[in-house]
């Protein structure tokens, strides 16, 4: 079975579309582990789906916290997931994992990515901007912020008026979509690799 690890910082509804997709098999794979960096909403979200869970909080663990991360996800882990999760991850978890750690952003890569470009701010940034669309991305995960390879984009329109939530409620929206459809891909293309 398709083993996930999802790492989270938030209320968890990217991590909540995982566990529906997995539930509903429309995804063939298992979550093994969700891994919060602070006290987060997703963690009641995978203990009311009997998934197992932990925190380990950044403010405790500071310069150790990915090397705690990589400590707890299982070997026979075969994607990590970033779910909203906001903590910098080391190049020495990023080399682990290369090709089998995804992370999903609020906007149209490579705009309005990198440091510092997250949650509310990535779209206050985008209207500011004057941009007429907006949308997410789900990429690779590699030793920068927000530049991995891309796997997929799914855009949404700016309407006139729109306030950072509105846009935010929409694009997040577009991230449930194509978080669920970029894993299934994944898996996909793995299981077929393994096929031949
Ligand atoms: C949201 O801003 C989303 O755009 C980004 O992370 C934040 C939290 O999402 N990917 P979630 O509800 O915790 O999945």
């Amino acid at each position: 079975m398709f083993k996930i690890a999802v790492l989270i910082s938030g209320g968890g509804s990217n991590l909540q579309a995982v566990i529906d997709a997995v539930e509903a098999r429309r995804l063939n794979a298992e979550i093994g582990l969700v891994i919060a960096d602070r006290p987060a909403g997703g963690l009641d979200r995978a203990g009311r789906h009997g998934i197992p869970c932990c925190l380990l909080n950044r403010r405790e663990l500071g310069t150790d916290l990915s090397r705690e991360i990589l400590n707890r996800i299982p070997d026979d882990t075969d994607l990590i997931v970033l779910a909203g999760y906001l903590s910098i991850l080391t190049a020495e978890f990023t080399s682990r994992w290369e090709g089998r750690i995804i992370n999903i952003h609020p906007a149209l890569l490579p705009e309005f990515g990198g440091k510092g470009m997250y949650g509310m701010r990535v779209h206050e940034a985008v209207l500011k901007a004057g941009k007429t669309v907006s949308g997410c991305t789900v990429h690779y995960v590699d030793s920068g912020v927000d530049t991995g390879r891309i796997i997929g984009q799914s855009t949404v329109e700016v309407l006139p008026g729109d306030s950072p939530g509105d846009l935010q409620e929409r694009v997040l929206e577009q991230e449930h979509r194509l978080l669920v459809d970029s894993i299934e891909r994944i898996i996909n293309t793995i299981s077929d690799n393994r096929a031949v």
